[in-house]
């Protein structure tokens, strides 16, 4: 009986030690992961500023207007070539078209 109840307290603090490690590294994934989002969303703030008002007088557009689907078609047609571009269809062709998801919806007005 003793024993019995050794074995169970053992089972329900490992079982609570494991429950909360898990939990601990799901926020660090969540925390890596909106790093990760920011961070791409970030190699455009160069040319279309920090909040996508753009670079004033750097003949560059406005990017902050745009909702996030408007940016992804976009950026995907600057990739397909479908439109042209001095910089954006080489940019665009870097990215696989998740990070241009990924990126469009960090950046774009949200409906
Ligand atoms: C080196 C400067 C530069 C960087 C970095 C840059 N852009 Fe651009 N962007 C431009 C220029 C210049 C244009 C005008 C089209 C062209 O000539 O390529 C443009 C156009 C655009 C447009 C079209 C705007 C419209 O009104 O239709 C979108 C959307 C856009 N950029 C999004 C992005 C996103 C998202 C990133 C980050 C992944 C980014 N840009 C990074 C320079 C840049």
């Amino acid at each position: 009986m003793r024993a019995q109840h050794f074995k169970s307290a053992l089972f329900i603090s490992t079982w609570l030690g494991l429950s909360c490690s898990s939990s601990m590294s799901l926020a660090q994934t969540a925390d890596a992961n909106n790093l990760y989002k920011r961070s791409l969303a970030a190699t455009c703030a160069n040319c279309h500023g920090t909040d996508g008002k753009g670079v004033i007088d750097g003949g560059m557009p406005l990017i902050n207007g745009l909702t996030s689907e408007q940016m992804l078609t976009q950026l995907k047609a600057f990739k397909s070539g479908a439109r042209e571009g001095t910089i954006m269809p080489q940019l665009a062709k870097g990215y696989t078209d998740e990070q241009l998801e990924t990126i469009a919806k960090q950046l774009g007005q949200k409906p």
